[in-house]
């Protein structure tokens, strides 16, 4: 942005400030964001209670209504977060995904984890770079584990596992194009670079650049990171992130990242 003389602004969704029936609508410090922004890149949402994730994604959707644009916009960040919810809606497009199963009753998926083949990955619904998930394949132990996120309330989600051979695709869409793709090599079944897996160059074959592309705009992403599984009947959708990290993909592209993002941004104001 700086490159390009415009000069941009970084904060954090405490620092923001929202008012009703009086303005600024919303602010930061002495910036009234409608008034001296023109749109908003969103990077991780955060952690945070169940009040404070609402009231940030609240404050999104009021400011588009007002006329922000946001990348990405706030109902594609919901249906990204959620795993189920974005698998479910991929599906329904035709796109192609691993069997799963989410459920809160640990009997259920005791019976569901027979169903997947008795080889699954069981998935925190709102996780996200590896952590918490957990190859689950034998019946005594699935047992103890489904009973135990249960018992703290978390929702059990169960999808049968892939066979990769420890390594997957990352597609990196911006608008309607994969502008940069890596294989992730790993030395186990996760291939989460931010779990030392290692990125390598790699040119998508045109399938794959349709696959996430058609993904990306099936959530409403205008930027998104797909992941994708080359399992034995095809390749597959395992995740499709609404605020990926380029760290890792930037260091195999000649391609800036950075500034592919914000010439989409740009372009998308012009229209
Ligand atoms: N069904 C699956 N079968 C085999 N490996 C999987 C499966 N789902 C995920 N993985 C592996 O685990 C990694 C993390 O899973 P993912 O669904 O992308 O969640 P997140 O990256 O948000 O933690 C994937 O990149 C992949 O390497
Ligand atoms: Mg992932």
């Amino acid at each position: 942005m700086t490159k390009r003389k415009i000069t941009p602004l970084c904060f954090s969704f405490p620092q923001l400030l929202a008012r009703v029936k009086y303005t600024p609508e919303a602010s930061v410090d002495e910036i009234d964001i409608l008034r001296d922004l023109k749109a908003l890149i969103t990077r991780p949402v955060g952690r945070g209670s169940l009040e404070e994730i609402i009231f940030r994604m609240d404050i999104l959707h009021r400011l588009e209504r007002l006329g922000m644009l946001i990348i990405n916009p706030p109902l594609a960040i919901e249906r990204s977060v959620d795993k189920y919810c974005a698998l479910a809606l991929l599906e329904e497009h035709g796109l192609p995904v691993p069997r799963t199963v989410v459920t809160e009753s640990p009997e259920e998926a005791l019976k569901a984890f027979s169903e997947l083949g008795g080889d699954v990955v069981l998935k925190p619904l709102f996780g996200s770079r590896g952590v918490g998930s957990t190859r689950v394949s034998d019946p005594e132990i699935a047992r103890r584990v489904f009973r135990a996120v249960s018992f703290y309330h978390g929702v059990l989600y169960l999808q049968e596992f892939i066979s990769h051979g420890f390594s997957d695709i990352r597609a990196f869409v911006i608008g309607d194009r994969v502008v940069a793709s890596m294989r992730r090599v790993a030395e186990t079944w996760k291939t989460n670079v931010s779990l030392g897996a290692k990125p390598v160059a790699c040119k998508l074959a045109e399938e794959f650049e349709d696959l996430a592309v058609k993904a990306a705009r099936v959530i409403g992403c205008r930027v998104a990171g797909v992941d994708i599984l080359e399992g034995s009947d095809g390749p597959v959708i395992v995740e499709l992130n609404s605020q990926p990290g380029w760290r890792g993909l930037q260091s195999v592209t000649e391609v800036n990242i950075a500034d592919e993002i914000v010439e989409y941004a740009l372009s998308e104001l012009r229209l």
